[in-house]
């Protein structure tokens, strides 16, 4: 299973900021040897470019983008097409994040059709899913596999060789406490075993990432679990040093270099 890194970077930098962190990062970032690329960059659209000239040329880094709308083009202030980010070289798009959902009303009807979007144009989705709040593990996994099953409408066996799923618990994300081992270790699975019913001929090979609070510190554990390929990151990917040593340290942890 592949390892996968994804800096979201939320609405935060600034282009100073990003050629400061560029020169950092890329002192200490190796790209793997058998020249996958294993992490990605979604910055705010406006630094896209920035983005892509600092850091995501480089081997190794693809260019990622935080939201993408899933009309071609058209009367829609404010939102960016599929298409649009082709255009520019973009690779990964994170959709349903739990911040939209959260604070600007997304379902998983406007998530399927975003990821669908994201397919017809060949750039990877990245569906987050997760729920509000832990009480116990069967509740988490109703509300988790529910909203899989709805944001995945649509999308084929075939597309599944593109997907990407975070599971991203929202009382974990920012809160500096992430989930414990236990937890992402049932969730995964479960989300696996969905995937796998859903595609049954692809479903195993989607990589299944984990976010919230991810650290240099706790990320080796969390990736030395079956079913975990790697980490959306947002905090500890704000800092150059930090990012990479999360990287280095969940690559060991699955025995890549
Ligand atoms: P966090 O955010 O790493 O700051 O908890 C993760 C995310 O929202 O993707």
């Amino acid at each position: 299973m592949q390892t996968l890194f994804i800096a979201n970077w939320k609405m935060n930098m600034s282009f100073a900021k990003i050629s400061a962190y560029a020169d950092i990062f890329r002192k200490q970032f190796r790209a793997l040897k058998d020249g996958r690329r294993d992490v990605v960059f979604a910055p705010p659209f406006l630094y896209l470019g920035a983005t892509q000239d600092y850091l995501a040329f480089s081997d190794g880094i693809s260019l990622g983008a935080q939201n993408v709308h899933w009309l071609e083009s058209g009367a829609h202030t404010g939102e960016v097409s599929a298409a649009m980010l082709l255009e520019y070289g973009v690779d990964n798009a994170i959709v349903g994040h739990s911040e939209r959902r959260q604070f600007y009303g997304e379902n998983n009807a406007d998530v399927s059709k975003r990821a669908k979007a994201c397919l017809k144009h060949e750039i990877k989705p990245i569906v987050c899913v997760g729920e509000k709040e832990f009480s116990n593990i069967e509740i988490s996994y109703t509300e988790v596999l529910s909203q899989l099953q709805s944001s995945l409408e649509g999308i084929t066996d075939e597309e599944a060789t593109k997907l990407i799923i975070a599971y991203e618990p929202l009382w974990a994300i920012g809160t500096g406490k992430a989930a414990t081992t236990e937890i992402i270790s049932l969730l995964h699975d479960g989300i696996r075993v969905e995937l796998s019913k859903l595609f049954p001929k692809n479903g195993n090979t989607v990589p299944v990432l984990y976010g919230g609070s991810t650290t240099p510190e706790n990320i080796a554990e969390i990736m030395s679990l079956e079913n975990v390929s790697g980490a959306l990151v947002g905090g500890a990917s704000l800092n150059p040093d930090v990012f990479s040593q999360l990287i280095n340290n969940g690559r060991s942890s699955k025995g890549i270099d």
